[in-house]
């Protein structure tokens, strides 16, 4: 079984593919490079033992995705991450995000069309459930308009993938992600976030090796038990291993519907100041942080409800936040020595 992993080179697609080779699945990765590097291939054969394939294409090159299903006709499935996901980027330089996020999806579902039977998972956000009125969130909960562009590409990614699996042999999985942290335990692979990291966890454990002074924590006046926001931060290597269990779910034609959607988290919410405490047990670091206003575009809270993922996907998180942090930590200390 051959396996297309878009933007497997990155953070949430490499833990994946080590998961996939674990599983005996063969892995061609495409990557472009523009967030990520030719060494995570280095790190997925010493955990695996294996080195996956690896075309370095940009999907935003239509004639070059066409020669890559013409060269790998036997792909069975397609797990989907490549996309730019900074938030405030996309805010900025909006047409970026819809040509990477939307314009590659086009070319690869146009590729996947042709085909009389093809298998696709999509890596989408909780961010299109914007602040949900109800905790923890299930996949019925109403979708809110986008608050950025990267938001937008993450939504519309759904509704195109949605319309194109009516009119053909598509199924496709939509993974709608909490918060992904840590990295692979023997911290040969994790999070390589290219310059200032904007996600919490990258910047505590930069915090905490020296490389940045302090973390600001963004608001401590919200309506939480200790006034900072909270989310439901999930173990990347948990997340990797639901994607290889929704792509065995369509393999095996186990799915209900043409297109069926998941919320992956732990179903657990932790605060700013929880993951900081989390942190400085781990590490046995004192973290410097500082309280300023709340960041533009945050919400308040949000975490999972489990039960659909758990129930029909027949997949769980293993993970606490402290073993997430620990892992997090270990990775940040080996890319730093
Ligand atoms: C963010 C995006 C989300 C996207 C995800 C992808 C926003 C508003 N949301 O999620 O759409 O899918 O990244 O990775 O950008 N925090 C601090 N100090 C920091 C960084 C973060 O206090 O330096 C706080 C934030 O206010 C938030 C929490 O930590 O309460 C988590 O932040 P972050 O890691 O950026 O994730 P989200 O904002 O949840």
């Amino acid at each position: 079984m051959k396996i297309l992993v878009t933007g497997g080179l990155g953070f949430i697609g490499s833990h994946t593919v080590v998961e996939l080779q674990n599983e005996g699945f063969e892995v061609v990765v495409i990557d472009n490079l523009s967030n990520s590097s030719e060494d995570v291939l280095k790190g997925i054969e010493a955990i695996t033992g294996k080195k996956p394939l690896f075309e370095k294409l940009d999907l935003r090159d239509k004639a070059a995705v066409q020669d890559f299903f013409k060269k790998h006709a036997d792909v069975n499935g397609v797990i989907h991450f490549a996309a730019s996901k900074a938030v405030g980027e996309s805010v900025g330089n909006p047409l970026l995000y819809y040509e990477n996020n939307i314009s590659a999806l086009v070319y690869i579902l146009q590729e996947l069309e042709k085909k009389e039977n093809a298998n696709f998972i999509f890596s989408s956000s909780c961010t299109v459930y914007g602040q949900a009125k109800t905790m923890p969130i299930n996949e019925g909960s109403e979708v809110q308009p986008a608050m950025s562009p990267y938001g937008n590409t993450k939504q519309i990614g759904e509704e195109i993938i949605t319309d194109v699996a009516k009119v053909s042999g598509i199924n496709a999985i939509l993974l709608r992600y909490f918060n992904p942290i840590g990295a692979h335990p023997s911290a040969e692979i994790g999070e390589l976030p290219l310059g200032i990291p904007q996600n919490l966890v990258p910047f505590i454990t930069q915090t905490g090796i020296g490389l940045r002074k302090e973390l600001l924590v963004y608001g401590n006046d919200y309506p939480t038990p200790d006034g900072t926001c909270i989310r439901d931060y999930i173990h990347v290597v948990d997340l990797a291993k639901a994607h290889v269990v929704a792509l065995q779910r369509l393999l095996n034609k186990k799915n209900q519907d043409k297109v069926e959607t998941f919320n992956l988290g732990t179903g657990v919410g932790s605060s700013v100041l929880e993951v900081i405490n989390a942190f400085e047990k781990v590490s046995g670091k004192k973290l410097a942080y500082r309280i300023v206003d709340r960041r533009e575009g945050d919400v308040t809270l949000a975490y999972a409800d489990t039960t659909k993922a758990n129930d029909v996907l027949g997949w769980k998180t293993q993970s606490t936040l402290e073993q997430a942090m620990e892992s997090a930590w270990k990775w940040e200390q080996k890319i730093r020595s």
